[in-house]
């Protein structure tokens, strides 16, 4: 956990070091002039130099252990950290999912399980599958985003994000060719386009299922059957 953040740290430190390199002497001359302004004026000159070549040489300090890394070639996504004992990728316990615009695609690039498609985009892939494809349910690992069709998406927090709602978070989107526009998104309180509330649908699904509802959990049956589902997910306009 403490080594994500070093690692975390690390990346921003080299990341801000590298814009002001790009800035060139601007932001070195920031820096150093505020630091003369407490100190004496005559020594300007020098303390300008000084600082501009320390700040190389840091960038190319900070950048060859970053590339060659304790573990060269492991990257660890999100909702992931660096073990780097075992040089693996370990999963954060405490990793949430808040959801941005980007983390909703082309419904075609993500797993189709029966009518829905899945994904899960902080590293639990495999638990996600492994959950839809049970026969007896299970509770879906946080970081699962499942979706019918391009405009509604549930959303696996964190424990504790909503006990009432299972940890989902219900999203009414708005998806165009030029990406994903988030119009609602909350707990008990989002509404589809025909001014259904999500969460009292799905809430009838057997506790067994997670709020899933598929078309045998005990929700009630909504009126698009799966031409319809198939239609909406072959036109998504996001796909390229
Ligand atoms: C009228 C009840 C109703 C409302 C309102 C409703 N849903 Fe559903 N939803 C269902 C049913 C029933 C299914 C299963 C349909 C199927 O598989 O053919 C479903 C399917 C889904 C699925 C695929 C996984 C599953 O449960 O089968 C997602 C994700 C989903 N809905 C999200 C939402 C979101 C987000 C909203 C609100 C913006 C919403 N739904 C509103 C009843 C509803």
């Amino acid at each position: 956990m403490r080594k994500f953040w070093v690692m975390g740290a690390v990346l921003t430190a080299v990341l801000s070091l590298g814009a002001c390199g790009d800035e060139g002497s601007d932001g070195d001359g920031d820096v150093a002039n505020n630091g003369v302004d407490n100190n004496d004026t005559g020594n300007n000159d020098t303390d300008n130099n000084d600082p501009g070549n320390n700040d190389t040489n840091n960038d190319t300090d900070n950048n060859a252990p970053n590339n060659d890394g304790p573990c060269p070639g492991v990257e660890c996504g999100p909702g992931t950290f660096l073990d780097e004992g075992a040089c693996q990728c370990e999963l954060d316990p405490e990793a949430d999912l808040e959801a941005t615009e980007e983390d909703f695609e082309c419904l075609q690039l993500w797993d189709r399980i029966r009518r829905f498609r899945i994904t899960n985009k902080l590293g639990r892939m495999e638990e996600t599958l492994a959950v839809a494809n049970n026969p007896d349910g299970g509770v879906y690992p946080v970081g699962t985003i499942i979706q019918l069709v391009p405009q509604e998406a549930m959303v696996k927090r964190r424990e504790g994000f909503s006990p009432e709602t299972g940890d989902w978070e219900f999203f009414f989107l708005t998806p165009s060719s030029d990406g994903t526009e988030i119009v609602s998104r909350g707990t008990t309180d989002v509404v589809n386009s025909f001014g259904g509330n999500c969460f009292e649908c799905h809430a009838k699904a057997e506790p067994q299922w997670d709020l899933i509802c598929e078309q045998d959990h005990g929700c009630d049956p909504i009126p698009i059957g799966e031409g319809i589902i198939n239609n909406l997910q072959d036109n998504d306009p996001r796909c390229p």
